[in-house]
């Protein structure tokens, strides 16, 4: 907490001394909508739009078929995934853009066991986002491997008692739900000393905070373009193989666009000698042409002025909803510490639900995670700290007059 109250004034000056200020003009956010759910699904790149109008119009109305060689269709997930490359600490051709992040990490959980065949321990965390809990669950299944989920403060010390048994760690580096931070190199050493691979999920990490997977000598990777990437709804997923892994790795969902030669059209799968093995099948193109428009947002962007801007905006964040809304109820569910946190902020309210439903009615976005938290992102390219100002005032408001208790505000709708 600070001592003197923070000001509307205080806020018009941390936005005057922004150097990421001008960011916000290259995104089509709509008047009157302060927006906190970049961590959920990014805001539109105004130059997605007429993208995306050339891709439909010529290349697909016009182009037809042959856009696939002219308009460099094909190739468009290696060119999307080296653009992602560099935002990860990766190289160019490390990464590749395919699928859903579900799908990628099943195939990295049955590539990296089957690297560590005769190891048979998988160790994951508690409270991981569901998808990674039940993709594990069910690899374990497949292959008879024992899953072990432990607590994140736990992580190290399971590690340390898989011992020889330990095959792979999967993490995800920022928590869905409480922007818990790892120490990602801390880790990996730990796991490459136990003999075993890691798999990180980035999905809340990529194109926030500036992740460095070679200089942490991370062996896999995954993460969605729809978040933080700004991609759009649904945007295909980003997965990263290790060079040194790529030759040895199998790839388990053996498709066309993997193999070595796929207009050979031959009878049997020879996979593709580097990332392209991670390919499966015909790429999704609208998403990924509006995938790769949205990431020249990112082409001046330097990752640590990103990473301090979210992390002065989580800290505002928590210090206004301490001093404006003291009283009400609130707990906090992310580390204190910007250090330990990634780009967003959790509250715990029991009428959770209701507040973000008061909340988005009153133009503040954010989302709820069951079964009580209020999700707040910090977008640092888009989002304001005058916004940060005018989100807790609004908060207040929903508080102090309980706006939220309406029966429209409890009803739960199918995404929350
Ligand atoms: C940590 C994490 N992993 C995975 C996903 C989603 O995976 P998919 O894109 O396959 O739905 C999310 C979505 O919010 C997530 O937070």
């Amino acid at each position: 907490m600070t001592a003197s109250p923070l000001t509307r004034a205080d806020c018009a000056a941390l936005d005057a001394a922004d150097p990421l200020a001008a960011k916000r003009g290259e995104f089509a956010l709509p008047e009157g909508v302060i927006y906190l759910d970049g961590n959920s699904l990014g805001a539109l790149p105004k130059r997605v739009t007429a993208r995306m109008r050339a891709a439909v119009e010529q290349e697909w109305g016009t182009g037809l078929i042959r856009s696939w060689n002219d308009a460099g269709w094909y190739p468009a997930p290696q060119r999307t995934g080296a653009a992602i490359a560099r935002l990860i600490g990766a190289k160019a051709d490390e990464v590749v853009v395919c699928d859903s992040t579900s799908v990628n990490l099943y195939k990295l959980l049955r590539g990296a066991l089957h690297m560590r065949a005769g190891r048979g321990t998988v160790v994951t965390e508690t409270g991981n986002f569901p998808t990674d809990g039940y993709i594990s669950q069910q690899v374990a299944d497949e292959t008879g491997a024992r899953l072990v989920a432990a607590a994140p403060d736990d992580i190290p010390a399971a590690i340390a008692r898989a011992g020889d048994d330990l095959a792979v760690v999967h993490l995800t580096q920022v928590n869905y739900r409480t922007g818990a931070l790892y120490d990602m190199a801390a880790i990996t050493r730990a796991a490459h000393d136990a003999g075993a691979l890691v798999i990180w999920d980035l999905c809340h990490s990529a194109g926030t905070i500036p992740v460095d997977l070679n200089g942490c000598e991370a062996d896999f990777a995954v993460g969605c373009g729809y978040k933080y990437l700004n991609g759009g709804p649904g945007a295909p997923s980003f997965v990263f193989v290790a060079n040194r892994h790529q030759a040895g790795f199998r790839q388990p969902i053996a498709g066309w666009h993997g193999h070595a030669q796929p207009f050979a059209f031959g009878e049997d799968y020879t996979p593709a000698p580097g990332i392209a093995r991670m390919l499966t099948g015909t790429a999704p193109q609208l998403g990924l042409i509006a995938l790769e428009e949205a990431l020249h947002v990112f082409d001046d962007v330097d990752m640590q002025a990103l990473r301090e801007k979210g992390q002065a905006l989580g800290d505002l964040f928590i210090a206004l909803v301490e001093q404006e809304c003291a009283g009400h109820g609130f707990g906090l569910a992310s580390p204190r510490d910007a250090a330990r946190r990634g780009s967003q902020v959790a509250l715990t309210h029991p009428d959770g639900y209701a507040i973000m439903q008061a909340l988005i009615a009153r133009g503040v976005i954010g989302d709820f995670r069951a079964p009580d938290i209020l999700r707040f992102g910090f977008a640092g390219l888009y989002v304001r700290f005058a916004d940060i100002r005018d989100a807790v005032a609004t908060l207040r408001e929903v508080m102090d007059g309980r706006l939220w208790d309406r029966p429209e505000y409890h009803a739960r709708k199918a995404v929350t």
